[in-house]
């Protein structure tokens, strides 16, 4: 993997990831129809053995893998956030699990969204951080909104989630120049 710093925020550590993080609690948040709903994820059956390549896609090129851990409740390791790096063109692409529910709704999901675009956006060099999800994902929504992500495009119906057909919105944010 490319060097990533460990993030701190008030209330998280966001930490490269590593073996430690390869545990059947991940593989569970996988496997939880609610976490993996708006995912693609949502086509897949997950195993340690799957987890581990994922992990290891991360281990060679600019990408970043940050487990996130939860310190003040005690919680520990509550999920995941990954920026796919095209360095050519300094842009990312941002994506995030919480996987925890219990974690949910506590602003913990914006906490580890912000850090990592203000890591990319600043030291990590990049021009543009992008991310998209389904025009469903209520949460993600608001994510992008708290964190200064502007729409940037529609994808028409990309997605079929359970008999409805979903648009994909992108959006982006660029460094301050
Ligand atoms: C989507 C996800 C990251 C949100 O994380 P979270 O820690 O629960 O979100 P936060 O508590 O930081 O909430 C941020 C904002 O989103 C809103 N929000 C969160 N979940 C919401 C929901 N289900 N419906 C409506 N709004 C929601 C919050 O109210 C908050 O807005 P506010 O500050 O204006 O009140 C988390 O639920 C998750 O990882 N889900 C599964 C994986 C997933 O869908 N990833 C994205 C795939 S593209």
């Amino acid at each position: 993997m490319a060097e990533a710093p460990t993030l701190e925020t008030p209330r998280l550590t966001l930490a490269p990831f590593s073996d430690e993080h390869l545990t059947e609690r991940y593989v569970g948040w996988l496997q939880d129809p609610d976490v993996v709903r708006y995912s693609e994820q949502r086509h897949r059956t997950h195993t340690l053995e799957s987890c581990r390549q994922f992990a290891a896609s991360f281990a060679d090129g600019p990408s970043h893998l940050w487990a996130i851990i939860e310190n003040k409740q005690g919680l520990g390791h509550i999920g995941n956030i990954n920026s796919d790096v095209d360095a050519a063109n300094r842009t990312a692409d941002v994506a995030v699990m919480i996987g925890e529910k219990q974690a949910w709704g506590q602003g913990l999901g914006f906490e580890a969204w912000n850090a990592v675009l203000d890591y990319l956006l600043g030291p990590g060099a990049m021009r543009k951080v992008t991310a998209g999800t389904m025009a469903e994902n209520k949460g993600m929504l608001a994510i992008f909104e708290k964190s200064g992500m502007t729409e940037e495009g529609r994808r028409k119906k990309q997605f079929q989630l359970l008999d409805r057909e979903v648009d994909a919105i992108l959006v982006a944010r660029f460094a301050e120049t």
